[in-house]
């Protein structure tokens, strides 16, 4: 009897014993992706993200982007593993995040706005670089075509028509002679909307005034020396402004002057107006080239893609602290309103 029941304790105590070192054996295999069975080193694809500066548009791309890889089938620590990292606006830090991530050979690096691009295409001409939301592409250096970008860069560009914006401001406060416009001298992204407004300028009889910073503490300064001399201020998609955007605000808000802009954050963080596209759906679309990517397809062959909507956005709490009543017809076509 005695020698029965010391046996069934042992059989359970091995049977248990058995047990917890398969459990614990699947573990390690799985969470330190040692090999074997499971799909060994290339289960987990790094993707490096790198991001110029902190400002809502940015976060909003980096955010969908991470969504629409998840809805694709990619979710961090399962197949892809992501470091994000941010440059603060500084050109040193973008040079040693982007090299980072080329020397660690990373599988992908996805770079949001143009200077974080232009540097992880300097830094690698093999490691496939996804850029998101580069106003212009071809201007910045990225690429040669957007058809057939063919080296290892492609990505979205968020390319949106100063005029179409000049036109909606001509629409909310008519007759404006003067404009100014307000940017950094070394983004590539602004030159090429700002090339756009000179031309709308100079063919509908307006003077531009342009004043340029190199970095966002010249900001407000820059914002001073327009307010008084100009009907209208126009910011383009400039990341250095877009990162000091509430001195730029206060300035005009105080002048009395409406900041037409280049994109929607800009709106939801005190400009007048623009007629700009949806980031969460360039996030998006972003997203759907990583996925192409991670699964082989050369970036060289995918072609730039661009968002054609083209949506109206106000921002009314702006509006009443400069004295503007906005026409009921443009506030029934905006597809987004920031009332306070
Ligand atoms: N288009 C900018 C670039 O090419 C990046 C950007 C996206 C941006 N959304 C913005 C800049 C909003 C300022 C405001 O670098």
């Amino acid at each position: 009897m005695k020698r029965k029941q010391a046996m069934v304790v042992l059989t359970v105590l091995v049977a248990v014993l058995l047990l917890f070192t398969a459990c614990s054996g699947n573990k390690t295999q799985k969470g330190i992706n040692t090999g074997g069975s499971y799909k060994g080193e290339t289960a987990l694809k790094r993707i490096g993200i790198v991001q110029v500066v902190e400002h809502p548009s940015l976060s909003t791309i980096r955010e969908s982007f991470v969504k629409g890889l998840e809805d694709r089938g990619f979710s961090e620590g399962d197949n892809i593993v992501i470091d994000y990292q941010n440059a603060q606006g500084e050109q040193a830090n973008l040079k040693t995040i982007c090299g980072r991530f080329a020397n660690h050979r990373y599988d992908l690096i996805v770079a949001i706005a143009t200077p974080s691009a232009q540097m992880a295409a300097g830094e690698t001409s093999e490691i496939p670089v996804l850029f998101s939301a580069c106003t212009d592409p071809i201007g910045s250096g990225l690429v040669d075509s957007m058809e057939r970008p063919g080296k290892n860069v492609t990505g979205t560009s968020d390319l949106v028509s100063a005029k179409r914006i000049m036109e909606l401001a001509q629409r909310i406060t008519p007759g404006i002679r003067k404009v100014g416009a307000l940017y950094n001298s070394g983004e590539t992204n602004s030159a090429a909307v700002i090339a756009d407004l000179r031309e709308y300028a100079e063919n509908n009889g307006m003077t531009l005034t342009e004043a340029t910073v190199t970095n966002s503490s010249e900001i407000k300064q820059a914002a001073q020396s327009l307010a008084g001399k100009v009907d209208a201020i126009f910011l383009p998609i400039d990341n250095t402004v877009a990162s000091a955007m509430s001195a730029v605000v206060q300035v005009a808000v105080e002048a009395k002057v409406p900041v037409y802009v280049g994109a929607d954050s800009l709106v939801r963080d005190g400009g007048l107006a623009t007629y700009g596209i949806n980031y969460q759906a360039l996030g998006d679309e972003t997203a759907d080239m990583a996925a192409e990517i991670l699964k082989g397809t050369n970036a060289g062959d995918l072609p730039v893609r661009t968002i054609k909507d083209m949506e109206i956005y106000l921002n009314l709490a702006t509006a009443e602290a400069i004295g503007i009543t906005i026409p009921e017809d443009i506030i029934n076509e905006a597809a987004e309103i920031i009332r306070e």
